[in-house]
């Protein structure tokens, strides 16, 4: 491609095109049409919902150098308005003190170094074994329920939750308190007020659990914590986004995935003639279904991407999957190949903030899939699939339900 030619859609039209807001217009796997249409060039003016002009990165080099470039700020204030994210209410609430993933630096480097070292590869390879155990339970739970169940509920939501809750130290029966909270923040159909009631219901827990860590610690991360130099308010920050994001993420990969896996009958009987491929297939799985995406960010100064000038102040969105589809970087790229090296998608972002849940996110899959495939080896969908109801407008993609059935021995 050439990126300085002329933006066909912006000069036949002469009007940049607007970003879809449907996740999916057909195949539930792939990026809508629209957005593969709009990815012929790297970078391109984009019209946001809210009518201003912005930028699109879809090229997978622009998208990570938009990511790595700390000249792009994360914060929600400099995109409100306008408002970057199609869908997306007006009027976002402000961001909780402790919202890492909502801050430049230097504030976001204190909270990152303060976690890094708490998630680790080696720290969370360690909690393999606990992943196996919850795995195993939700297994049991689900074949004895069975022969037919909702993958979403019976395992993809508990593995991963009961995995965060007790990695946090927060209990998993107060799920009621939290978990209809999350869905709300993730959902972009839900209005600004929705949001900030969710958001301070979501810190009030928080503010309970740290003042009772304060009192009591127990072996738990926000326990640990309490011994930083942390604020009681930035605690509940901090431990309202690790569990908002440790729930709805890797749950959704485990139920796409699956869905994903299942339509790919060729590349599940390789993984299960030889599971030793399962970090391969996580990679790729990632790779392929991209469920956090966009990432937005705000240019603080001019800087040049792809021959582009983006002046400071202008919003960027960066299509994650889009640059996870960029066949210059990934060949063949809308096949899932669980043989390939997806290594270097930008599944969990890049740059300042990369996703600190990546290891514990890789561990869970690369236990939780081996082991459903290999507990049931008849395992299929119990609905066509063009009836598997997806999320369409959330910050993160999935299956609302995935409705299976197997053989009983
Ligand atoms: C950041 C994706 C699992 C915690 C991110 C970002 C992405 C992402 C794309 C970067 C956002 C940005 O640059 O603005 C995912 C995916 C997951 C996953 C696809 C599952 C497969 C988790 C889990 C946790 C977690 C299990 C729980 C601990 C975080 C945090 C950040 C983050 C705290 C912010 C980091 C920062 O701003 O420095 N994630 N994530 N993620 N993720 Fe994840």
């Amino acid at each position: 491609y050439d990126p300085t030619a002329a933006d066909p859609a912006t000069t036949t039209a002469e009007e940049p095109p607007i970003l879809p807001a449907d996740r999916h217009t057909g195949c539930p796997f792939d990026p809508p049409a629209e957005l593969t249409a709009l990815s012929d060039k790297p970078l391109r003016r984009l019209r946001y919902a809210d009518g201003h002009l912005g930028w699109l990165a879809t090229g997978h080099a622009a998208a990570r150098a938009i990511l790595a470039d700390p000249r792009f700020s994360s914060r929600y204030e400099l995109m409100h308005p306008p408002l970057p994210i199609p869908g997306m209410p007006q009027e976002l609430p402000p961001a909780m003190v402790g919202d890492i993933i909502g801050l430049d630096a230097p504030e976001h480097t204190r909270y990152r170094r303060l976690l890094t070292g708490r998630f680790t590869v080696r720290r969370m390879r360690r909690l393999t074994e606990r992943v196996e155990r919850l795995t195993t339970e939700c297994l049991d739970a689900m074949e004895q329920a069975g022969p037919t169940a909702d993958l979403v509920q019976a395992f993809a939501q508990p593995v991963p939750a009961l995995m965060i809750c007790e990695l946090l130290g927060v209990p998993y029966a107060d799920r009621e308190r939290f978990q209809s909270q999350v869905a709300t923040l993730f959902d972009q159909t839900a209005d600004a007020q929705a949001k900030g009631e969710a958001h301070t219901a979501l810190l009030r827990y928080f503010d309970e659990l740290v003042l009772a860590k304060r009192a009591e610690p127990t072996d738990d991360l926000l326990s640990d914590l309490t011994t930083s130099d942390l604020t009681d308010e930035e605690l509940a920050g901090i431990g309202g986004l690790l569990l908002a994001a440790g729930l709805d993420t890797t749950a959704n990969m485990l139920g796409l995935g699956t869905f994903a896996l299942l339509s790919n009958p060729d590349q599940l009987e390789a993984l299960r003639a030889d599971p030793g491929l399962a970090e391969q297939t996580v990679e790729e799985l990632l790779r392929y279904l991209s469920v956090a995406d966009p990432i937005p960010r705000a240019a603080l100064e001019d800087v040049e991407v792809e021959g582009q000038l983006v002046r400071a102040g202008e919003t960027v969105t960066v299509s994650v999957q889009a640059a996870n589809r960029d066949p210059h970087r990934f060949p063949d790229p809308d096949r899932l190949v669980i043989h390939r090296k997806a290594t270097g998608h930008l599944a969990f972002g890049h740059g300042a903030h990369q996703c600190l849940g990546q290891q514990l996110a890789r561990v869970e899959m690369t236990v939780a899939f081996p082991a459903l495939f290999a507990r049931f080896p008849t395992l299929r969908l119990a609905v066509p699939p063009q009836e598997v109801p997806l999320r369409e407008r959330s910050n993160i993609y999935g299956v609302v339900s995935l409705p299976v059935t197997w053989d009983e021995e």
